[in-house]
């Protein structure tokens, strides 16, 4: 996809359709105001004029989510068009005072909207738009074209996240992860990866890792990506993900694993952020670490009963073999503050149902145990459009992981609280000096929609990677 920055004269005339917005229902002053009347547009409308080749689009405001969801619903009406060129309204400073930011989402908008996971289907979708007409006053074409190509490249970071959540599970698996990752070190001068198996996992004594990966055909890899900024550092951040390339929940076997391929969701999304980070020249030293392994299913597979002590010494009891994100995360968590010592670990992962039922689909759980930085991610971050909500630790739930025969149980039966309890689990792994620093986010829900909503296609969002770097942009930016 293409973006251009033309006159406003040419932008009148070039392309071969026309996208209008127009705020809640004012349609007066529009070159069609007597037909919109006609067809009833009000508030929330959508409405395409093919004979003149506009489309008009209703906006409850100009904030850069409304502008995403407006150019999803504009190309949403325009399927099955042969439109290839389509002209955007004339902005004006005034339209938002951010007017970078409201270009940044416009090529959100449309690069996120325009993804489809089709390499697997015999019949492709046809006719995708391939260049977007902008013409703006209030800033030079040479911002206006940078703030666009910023959009456009954090919403290709997130497709990649895409492919990687949406490929299916006999494919991809903790050998492709490596791969992946490989990829990504090979492409990037400013970005390197190690990578550890088995007999690595066994001397760090990362039991609680390897007792996942026991059933698993494929062995368990823990990846690391360093990412170094070409000018300047302003710290030293630590993402972590969980890379569950599927969960079938081991023996404590889930009723329905279907879609449960998406449980590598946040590792791929750690992977995303590396590459945009070196697309957007963030000004952060970023390291992503990311556990990956299946939960299967065997007679080999960790039990319910079993005990595992973890890489920081923690036993803990296994009494659902489901419950394994955290046993992944737990020493993903510990080797990523001993070996790396970053300023903040941001851990990402599929960890809830809870979360889910509790904030529903579209929201991702901040937990920690600093409210603080709980709030400051969720505002900086939410700037995407994505949707963060803080969700807070107390004692309460925290005795009911403590368990019986060890250290701590790693799920609470019948509990309730999950996605509270899940994060006080892997608080347990957060070293004294990191618990200010620590941010869990929950992203079960918003990762993966078997239906799609909004500018997310059905399948994997890439949830969290815009989210993280607009978190860090703006932090860099105070
Ligand atoms: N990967 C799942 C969580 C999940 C559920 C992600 C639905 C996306 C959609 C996780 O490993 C899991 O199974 N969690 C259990 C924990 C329970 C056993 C304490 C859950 O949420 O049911
Ligand atoms: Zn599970
Ligand atoms: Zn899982």
């Amino acid at each position: 996809m293409k973006f251009t920055v033309v006159s406003q004269e040419q932008g009148q005339k070039l392309g071969d359709y026309e996208l209008r917005f127009v705020m809640e229902d004012h349609i007066e002053g529009t070159p069609d105001q007597e037909v919109l009347a006609l067809a009833g547009f009000k508030k929330g409308s959508v409405q395409d004029l093919p004979s003149v080749r506009r489309v008009y689009v209703s906006l409850k405001d100009m904030s850069a989510e409304s502008l995403r969801m407006g150019i999803n619903k504009a190309l949403n009406a325009l399927k099955g068009h042969k439109v290839e060129c389509l002209r955007m309204p004339h902005l004006r400073a005034s339209y938002r005072d951010d007017i970078e930011g409201a270009l940044t989402a416009i090529a959100e908008g449309f690069v996120l909207s325009q993804y489809s996971f089709d390499k697997y289907k015999s019949e492709k979708e046809e006719g995708k738009l391939r260049e977007v007409l902008v013409s703006v006053s209030g800033t030079d074409p040479n911002t206006a074209m940078r703030a666009l190509e910023k959009g456009k490249l954090l919403a290709e970071a997130t497709n990649y996240v895409r492919d990687i959540g949406n490929e299916f599970p006999q494919v991809y698996t903790s050998i492709d992860m490596t791969a992946d990752a490989e990829s990504l070190a090979l492409k990037y001068t400013n970005v390197s990866c190690e990578h550890f198996g088995k007999d690595y996992l066994k001397k760090q004594g990362m039991n609680a890792f390897l007792a996942v990966n026991q059933s698993s055909p494929y062995g368990p890899a823990l990846i690391h990506l360093t990412y170094k900024p070409r000018e300047g550092s302003k710290g030293k951040i630590c993402f972590v993900g969980k890379g569950l390339t599927y969960d079938s929940g081991g023996i404590s076997l889930k009723s329905n694993p279907y879609n449960m391929k998406s449980d590598k969701c946040g590792a791929a999304a750690a992977l995303g952020i590396i590459k945009a980070a070196v697309d957007l020249d963030v000004p952060y030293e970023i390291h992503s670490v990311l556990g990956v392994t299946e939960n299967m299913i065997g007679a080999n597979a960790y039990k319910p009963d079993d005990i595992v002590i973890a890489k920081n010494g923690t036993s803990i009891e296994i009494n659902n073999t489901d419950a394994e994100g955290r046993l992944v995360l737990a020493d993903c968590l510990t080797w990523a503050q001993e070996e790396i010592k970053p300023d903040m670990v941001i851990d990402m992962a599929t960890l809830t149902g809870a979360c889910i039922m509790g904030l529903g689909a579209f929201t991702t759980g901040v937990l920690g145990n600093n409210y603080d930085l709980q709030v400051d991610f969720k505002k900086k971050a939410q700037e995407s459009g994505e949707l963060y909500t803080v969700l807070e630790f107390n004692d309460h739930l925290g005795k009911t992981i403590e368990s019986k025969v060890a250290d701590i149980r790693n799920s609470v039966p019948g509990g309730t609280g999950g996605a509270i309890t899940a994060g006080m689990f892997l608080s347990k792994f957060i070293k004294d000096e990191y618990k200010d620093k620590w941010l869990h986010l929950d992203i079960a829900g918003p990762s993966f929609s078997n239906d799609g909503w909004g500018y997310n296609p059905p399948g994997a969002t890439g949830a969290a990677v815009r989210g993280c770097i607009y978190y860090l942009l703006a932090k860099a930016a105070e």
